[in-house]
């Protein structure tokens, strides 16, 4: 049974300076949610309790964030304002957190070879909180994971489509199909421009990882921008056994970008928000 899930959380947000410089970019608010709260509620409801946050200088809000803050809960006590703190509360009652730094910034790739400590020998899902995924009909994105690790029992990575002219912007992924919705991955490319791009299959910020994957990152030499890459690490898994890309159902909100922001504010405001179902 997984049981832990990792957030790499220590990258600057340089993309939303001045915002994040003082405040770590998860901590930016989707409506009335930080981003990273939205994740690790996706976590618990994939049954996933145990967070491993790996974290860095500037990030002390996300320790804050989820612990109990007694002069609020104390001014707020039977008022009606105490209900927008039952859904933080929950995360608080339910999850355990457990957090290290990243104390160079050298990827994807290394911030989770930082956190092996918080993981130890099983295996992990991923969430990269920036990546805001929803899906109104049925199971979040990393249950319906969960779901495929149960029956797979390998990496896997959640992907989809993007316009061919953004491959350059994600970790781009081929491979044989092998039902509708699930590819064995065969090759795997960071970030590659357009006419070097193997498809436009894009990984998002969802993976379910085996633990052999921290052995395959210490090996991996720096790749795309000098960087220690998680892409070029699951290559090898993929070529030593299998990794497996998943289309997943539900929308994704790139929030690391203004537009997506945007694009996720204005989702969550009309299909949440506005339901009563957002504390
Ligand atoms: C990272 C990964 C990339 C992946 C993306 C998903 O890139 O390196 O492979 O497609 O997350 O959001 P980043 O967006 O951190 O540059």
């Amino acid at each position: 049974m997984i049981k832990k899930c990792m957030f790499p959380a220590a990258g600057y947000g340089t993309r939303f300076l001045p915002a994040t410089k003082a405040m770590p970019k998860e901590m930016l608010p989707v409506v009335n949610k930080p981003l990273i709260q939205y994740g690790v509620e996706e976590a618990l409801e994939a049954g996933l309790s145990q967070i491993a946050m790996v974290t860095g200088r500037g990030k002390r809000a996300l320790e804050d964030h989820f612990d109990i803050s007694y002069e609020l809960e104390h001014q707020i006590r039977n008022t009606d304002k105490e209900k927008y703190l039952v859904g933080i509360r929950r995360l608080i009652d339910n999850c355990t957190f457990s957090y290290t730094r990243q104390i160079e910034m050298k990827g994807l790739g290394h911030a989770i070879l930082s956190g092996r400590s918080l993981i130890g020998d099983e295996p992990f899902a991923v969430v990269l909180a920036d990546d805001l995924c929803f899906n109104l009909e049925g199971d979040g994105v990393l249950t319906q994971m969960m779901k495929l690790y149960n029956q797979f029992r390998c990496s896997i990575v959640a992907i989809e489509e993007v316009p061919p002219e953004e491959t350059s912007k994600y970790g781009i992924i081929a491979g044989e199909t092998i039902r509708d919705d699930i590819l064995r991955v065969h090759s795997m490319v960071e970030k590659p421009q357009p006419e070097d791009a193997p498809s436009n299959l894009a990984i998002i910020g969802r993976y379910i990882l085996t633990p052999d994957i921290f052995d395959l990152i210490e090996q991996t030499e720096p790749g795309k921008s000098g960087e220690i890459q998680i892409t070029d690490a699951l290559m090898k898994q993929a070529k030593e056994g299998c990794v497996l890309a998943y289309k997943f159902k539900g929308k994704r909100f790139d929030c690391g970008s203004a537009e997506g922001y945007i694009e996720a504010t204005n989702f969550c405001f009309e299909h949440i928000y506005k339901t009563g179902s957002s504390f």
